[in-house]
């Protein structure tokens, strides 16, 4: 009788278990035959009425009905949890053949590129970088470099004022003397950065460019470095065949000083449209630093030499690029920067 009901009751669980899958209908088919208010249950709870003999084998047949329908349960909750996961694969699934999608990469701006490389050129030689302020004292942009207050030399950098002792620096030369000041020979440096003329805007002229400086200091450094450093340069921007030309100028911290220009990488030096018919390119300033700057910095000027030169990045890259308007390099116009 017992035994009949077992039957019934697990065939019935095997039945609706059958016809499931869904999680939530399994707990609930759990708890109608094997929770505590369950069918199996309720029929265990009956068993003390049996006679001693009965009792052992209606319970090992009880606890068999127990485990079949706990197996069965356990075999479906596995196949729900496959099916979602299946489910869930398909949802996800990556069509391999789309196809890309191009991401937008950006360039480095022309002038960005040349201070690059040069930066690469000289650190290539031994030089550090160093860097100092865009607002300036009249100290550093002047003074200290043997232009005293009310100088002619000044009238060359139309500079704008802060104040009567603060300016936007006209020259990276500000940085020479900041080096001096807290480093002792030997010294090799470069120094590229932004300075600021009250020059209108034209095709020529930014109130706002580039420069890179250059100093070396050390026992007996003369001219003949300077000359071979620069044409180290000419070579590593222009190439083997580009020569370079000192011509005398004056920079009242430099003596002896010079314009150096470097021959036409385009044509050789015959004329063309990048030299503007002339051959050779002006591309800085330069000169044995002045013994009073080293002075004025705490060098000795009887131990110790150096020489100095600043370069313009602008017409590097306008020569290097061929870019005829300095404004160009200004508007930030992506379909031109592209182009380098
Ligand atoms: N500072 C000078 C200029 O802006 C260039 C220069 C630098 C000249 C270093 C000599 C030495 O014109």
């Amino acid at each position: 009788m017992m035994q009949e009901q077992l039957d019934r009751i697990k065939r019935e669980a095997l039945d609706v278990l059958k016809k499931t899958s869904l999680p939530e209908e399994l707990e609930r088919i759990r708890v109608e035959f094997l929770g505590k208010k369950g069918k199996l249950t309720a029929i265990l709870r009956g068993m003390g009425e049996l006679s001693p003999e009965e009792r052992p084998k209606i319970g090992a047949l009880a606890n068999k009905v127990r485990e079949e329908i706990e197996k069965e349960l356990e075999y479906k909750k596995t196949e729900a949890e496959i099916k979602k996961q299946n489910e869930k694969l398909k949802k996800e699934v990556i069509d391999v053949t789309m196809p890309g999608r191009r991401l937008n990469t950006g360039t480095l701006h022309p002038l960005t590129q040349i201070i690059q490389e040069v930066e690469d050129i000289f650190i290539g030689m031994g030089f550090e970088l160093a860097e100092g302020p865009e607002v300036e004292k009249d100290y550093y942009n002047f003074e200290a470099l043997n232009i005293p207050k009310n100088h002619p030399a000044r009238d060359a950098q139309d500079t704008f004022y802060i104040n009567d002792n603060i300016l936007l620096r006209s020259q990276t030369s500000s940085v020479q003397i900041r080096v001096m000041e807290n480093n002792r020979p030997p010294i090799r440096i470069i120094a590229p950065g932004r300075v600021y003329r009250s020059d209108a805007l034209d095709a020529t002229h930014s109130p706002v460019f580039y420069q890179i400086e250059g100093l070396v200091v050390d026992k007996g450094i003369t001219m003949a470095h300077l000359k071979s450093c620069l044409e180290d340069l000419a070579h590593s921007l222009f190439g083997e065949d580009v020569r370079i030309r000192f011509r005398p100028h004056h920079f009242q911290f430099t003596e002896p000083s010079a314009e150096v220009d470097f021959s036409c990488f385009a044509c050789g030096g015959k004329g063309c449209n990048v030299c503007k018919g002339e051959g050779w390119i002006e591309l800085l300033g330069a000169g044995m630093v002045h013994p009073r700057v080293l002075q004025n910095c705490g060098i000795d000027p009887d131990v110790y030499s150096g020489f100095a030169f600043g370069v313009g990045v602008e017409r590097i890259a306008m020569r290097k690029f061929n870019i005829d308007d300095l404004r160009l390099l200004y508007e930030n116009d992506v379909k031109f920067l592209k182009q380098f």
